[in-house]
C-alpha cells in the first residue's frame, strides 16, 4: 500500500466540508489513516510550499493557507498519489471534471478546497512535514 499527503484546506473547513470530503475519499476504498486539524504558521506555510516560492501567487497562497485551521490527513490504498489526484480534479476548480472534489466543492484556484501529493518523492516530504511515525496507522 503507498501512501500521499492530503490537506483540507481553510476554504473547505470553514463551510464544514469535512465529512462530505471524506466520505468522497473512503466512497472510493482510499483509508485515513493518519489525520489531525491544525493552523498553520506563517513560516510553516512557506515552507510547506517553498517549491512555489518564485512563483507570482506564492504570498498569497501562503497568506490563505494559515486564514484558518486546515485538516491533514495521511491517505492508504493502492495507486493512492494517482487516485487520490484523480478524485480532487484540476487545480482549477472551473476545469475540474464532475464528481471530483474541486468540481464540487471548490471555488477558485486558490480556494480550490484540497491538497495531494504529486508523486511519490513528494508525498514522504510532505507526510514527513506534518507527520511522525506513530500518527500514522499501518493497516
Ligand atoms: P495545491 O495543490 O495546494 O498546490 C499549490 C497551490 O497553489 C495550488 O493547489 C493552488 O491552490 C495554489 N494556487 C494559487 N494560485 C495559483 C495559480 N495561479 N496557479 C496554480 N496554482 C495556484
Amino acid at each position: 500500500m503507498k501512501l500521499t499527503l492530503s490537506i483540507i484546506k481553510p476554504d473547505a473547513v470553514k463551510r464544514d466540508l469535512i465529512g462530505k470530503i471524506n466520505t468522497m475519499i473512503e466512497d472510493k476504498s482510499i483509508k485515513i489513516v493518519g489525520q489531525k486539524m491544525i493552523k498553520l504558521s506563517l513560516e510553516d506555510a512557506q515552507m510547506f510550499y517553498s517549491v512555489h516560492k518564485d512563483r507570482a501567487f506564492y504570498q498569497d497562497l501562503c497568506n490563505y493557507m494559515i486564514s484558518g485551521p486546515i485538516v491533514v490527513q495521511v491517505l492508504s490504498g493502492k495507486d493512492v498519489i494517482v487516485k487520490y489526484r484523480e478524485l480532487m480534479g484540476a487545480t482549477n476548480p472551473a476545469n475540474a471534471e464532475d464528481n471530483t472534489i474541486r468540481k464540487s466543492y471548490g471555488v477558485s484556484v486558490e480556494e480550490n478546497s484540497v491538497h495531494g501529493s504529486d508523486s511519490e518523492e513528494n508525498a514522504k516530504i510532505e507526510i514527513d512535514f506534518f507527520f511522525s511515525k506513530r500518527e500514522i496507522y499501518n493497516f
